[in-house]
């Protein structure tokens, strides 16, 4: 059983309404459980492999679940690059390595699921890419038309040929996405369509699972700082909650510092964090190379901001040669493969390593939300070209011993 509960009034909804924001307030949601009813022990759940579902007792669903196997990401320890961070141990949670190549997967098996309990019968998000991708696939799975609203221009291409792969009804507006998001509310409302952005409260249920797998995959150690990319603000309070539950439920014993970051173009939450208010102050022309979190109004910033406040954490603002150079950083050093958005959680690690805002002996994870191969444009950008020559061995000796920047 679960009910929905306002952050800001504390009024209680039942599971089985269609409702995204408190109807007494405007507030946002949260799902709340009777965890006394959940008896969830470490023995339990070392017998079940990592997956989103292996946490059903926590999930909001009672139906079989739309799913494509999500979850189970690796938890990479760094090795080279944490020596070049001055780091003792840093870890990378590579959330790129879900079906469609982001951790929006975790959500939306949640999310699409629960639209089909509730009787719906189209699902729509406004997105940056990765949601829209990924509600192409658990909708296609699920056989329920979808529609997602882009920003026109500033997609990477990667996420709009999946969600066109997988047959949403794919629009692009003449706007960016925090206007694209206020058209799909709209539309909604109207329509009566399924709302799957993060405003969502069951779409941030399943990303909560982040949490819980880092736990075990540290043999029920909680790090001592959980450091990721902030968009619309929906994933660091997820996987806050996440956390928090495992603390309530007795699994664990703390929880981590919450600490966002975010592209400087496009940073309300982390200008909000240094004056330590309660409220953003929107940005209306957020820009960035990081187009996934070019996001100026975060509809989550509430949830976002206390997770950071009471959690002693912190928001951090990153450049745009901040962000390529991370990328390139766990690329070639480590191996693992991200897009822009996901990188600017090493880069701002980097930059609060080196304000000592963070200490080097701490336990941080990274989240990386997704993978290179969604923005294969912008990586042909700041990499050099392939080198075109003769078929001789002449020539491939002459590139290949001529020193070239990387
Ligand atoms: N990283 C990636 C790769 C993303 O796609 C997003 C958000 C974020 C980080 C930020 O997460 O919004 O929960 O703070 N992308 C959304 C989208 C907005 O439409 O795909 P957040």
């Amino acid at each position: 059983m679960h009910d929905l509960r306002c952050i800001e009034c504390n009024a209680i909804y039942s599971g089985d309404e269609v409702i995204y924001t408190c109807m007494e307030c405007g507030g946002l949601l949260d799902v709340i459980y009777d965890y006394d009813e959940i008896s969830l022990t470490r023995e339990k759940l070392s017998k079940e492999a990592l997956s989103v579902w292996k946490y059903r007792e926590l999930l909001p669903i009672r139906r079989a679940p739309v799913t494509l196997q999500e979850g189970g990401t690796q938890l990479y320890r760094l090795t080279r690059l944490a020596e070049d961070l001055s780091a003792e141990e840093v870890y990378v949670k590579h959330e790129g390595m879900n079906p469609t190549g982001s951790f929006k997967d975790r959500g939306m098996t949640v999310g699409v699921t629960k639209a089909i309990e509730l009787g719906m019968s189209t699902v729509a998000c406004a997105s940056t890419g990765n949601t829209s991708a990924s509600l192409a696939i658990y909708a296609a799975k699920a056989g329920m038309p979808a529609v997602v609203l882009l920003p026109a221009g500033k997609v990477a291409l990667g996420k709009v040929a999946q969600a066109l792969m997988h047959g949403a009804k794919v629009l692009t507006i003449r706007g960016n996405f925090d206007e694209a998001l206020r058209l799909v509310r709209d539309l909604c409302t109207k329509e009566d369509f399924y709302l799957l952005n993060s405003i969502n409260p069951y779409r941030l249920e399943g990303q909560k699972t982040i949490a819980f797998e880092i736990a075990e995959q540290l043999q029920w150690n909680v790090p001592d700082r959980i450091v990721l990319p902030v968009g619309n603000a929906g994933n660091i309070t997820a996987i806050y909650k996440g956390f928090k539950e495992l603390k309530r439920l007795g699994l664990t014993e703390t929880v981590p510092k919450m600490t966002g970051v975010q592209a400087e173009g496009a940073s309300p939450i982390a200008r909000a964090v240094r004056e330590r208010e309660e409220r953003i102050d929107p940005e209306t022309k957020p820009e960035t190379i990081a187009t996934a979190i070019r996001i100026g109004n975060p509809v989550n910033a509430r949830k976002a901001l206390k997770a950071i406040y009471e959690s002693n954490g912190t928001a951090e603002t990153v450049t745009d040669e901040e962000i390529i150079r991370a990328q390139k950083d766990l690329a070639q050093l480590e191996g693992i493969g991200v897009e822009p958005a996901s990188a600017s959680s090493i880069a701002g690690l980097r930059k609060l390593l080196q304000n000592q805002e963070i200490d080097p002996s701490e336990q941080i994870v990274c989240i990386t939300t997704g993978h290179l191969l969604k923005d294969s444009e912008e990586i042909l950008k700041i990499c050099p070209r392939p080198i075109e020559i003769n078929a001789t061995i002449e020539d491939v000796r002459r590139v290949i011993f001529t020193k070239r920047p990387n």
